[in-house]
């Protein structure tokens, strides 16, 4: 009786081991693709049509058919979350997606997700998934520059690469990725430089690693908080406040701004030249809508990453603005969002975009 006994203890020990590492009987790692759009499913007329195309045409199962070298390296299964432009992505795009992953990490039977998406925005959902899911599992964002259907096209090896890194035990805990083009970026860090090569993706401080021929190579971790050691949470977040972004260069006005502010906007992001600045005749306008309510968040939209250093353009503690640190718009506009679902606080606000 205790043999029998014994032994189906030991097969139900052995069962839940496979499933805990996501790997059924063959010591692969299992990985989810959830779909979302974007030239990675794009299909243009010709081979000659590298950035002449329709994004958001070719579905998950063919994605994942495209790449059968996914198969050596990990279980993977498909899901079709949306099949848009990222460009028409909105927050509750966002909140669904970000719903979803939360939901999946928490199995067993996942070691790791990949995010197929549209270039456009992916800096933004990358950064997103990094603020609010709270996980150690690899969470990757990939695209592609070329739809499939063009010569040298590179969505099929930016997605090998990315299902290899989602799968990578070396790859827990560093927060979320964009894999292209061989690199391994922080979804905190990286953005859309170039919009017309496949080296479009560049993080300011540098890439976290590489990967090659499935292996990756570490050079750096993220130093601010994520995932795992956020304040923020998914599933405690019902939806994201309004945040509207207004870009400023010379000849600016106040329009954008007041129309931000009738519309809801409960911060506006001033996407400032430089180190955030503003223009004289904007200063009065920024403090009338703060006074309002609104919070005012100074960026910058220096393209190659730069710094708004707090009452350095403005005396942001005098007019209780907020300073994005060294996020570009798009993420400060992320950021603001999540933040503002936990607190109003000026200095609670500006900790946040300090810390994250
Ligand atoms: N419509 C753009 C998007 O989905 C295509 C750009 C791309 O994916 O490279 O972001």
């Amino acid at each position: 009786m205790f043999r029998k006994t014994f032994a189906k203890w030991a097969l139900v020990m052995a069962s839940a081991m496979l499933l805990s590492h996501g790997a059924l009987g063959q010591g692969k790692p299992n990985v989810v693709i959830l779909a979302t759009g974007g030239t990675i499913a794009g299909a243009g007329a010709d081979v000659t049509n590298s950035a002449t195309y329709q994004a958001a045409k070719v579905p998950v199962d063919k994605l994942i058919a495209s790449v059968p070298q996914m198969a050596n390296v990990a279980n993977v299964r498909g899901e079709q979350i949306f099949q848009i432009g990222s460009e028409s992505l909105r927050n509750d795009n966002l909140m669904t997606l970000g719903k979803r992953v939360s939901a999946l990490v928490k199995q067993n039977d996942v070691d790791g997700i990949v995010i197929t998406h549209g270039t456009d925005t992916t800096e933004e959902t990358a950064y997103f998934l990094n603020l609010v899911v709270k996980t150690e599992k690899p969470i990757v964002v990939v695209a592609s520059m070329r739809p499939g259907t063009a010569m040298s096209a590179d969505g099929t090896l930016n997605l090998y690469n990315a299902v290899v890194v989602a799968g990578s035990k070396d790859a827990r805990g560093r927060g979320t990725f964009v894999v292209m083009n061989d690199e391994i970026n922080s979804g905190r860090d990286v953005s859309k430089m170039v919009n017309i090569r496949p080296e479009a993706f560049k993080s300011p401080w540098g890439a976290l690693g590489m990967v090659v021929e499935g292996k990756n190579y570490w050079f750096r971790k993220l130093d601010k908080r994520h995932t795992t050691n956020s304040e923020f949470d998914i599933d405690k977040i019902d939806a994201l406040p309004l945040v509207e972004i207004a870009y400023a260069g010379g000849n600016v006005n106040d329009t954008a701004y007041r129309a931000f502010a009738n519309a809801g906007a409960k911060a506006i992001i001033h996407a400032g030249p430089g180190n955030g600045s503003v223009a004289a005749t904007l200063v009065p306008v920024l403090q009338e809508l703060r006074g309002k309510g609104l919070h005012i968040i100074r960026s910058s939209h220096v393209n190659a990453g730069g710094f708004v250093l707090r009452n350095g353009e403005q005396p942001d503690d005098k007019y209780d603005w907020i300073v994005a640190h060294d996020l570009n718009p798009q993420k400060a506009r992320i950021l603001a969002s999540v933040a503002l679902t936990a607190t109003g606080d000026t200095k609670e606000l500006q900790r946040i975009f300090m810390e994250y």
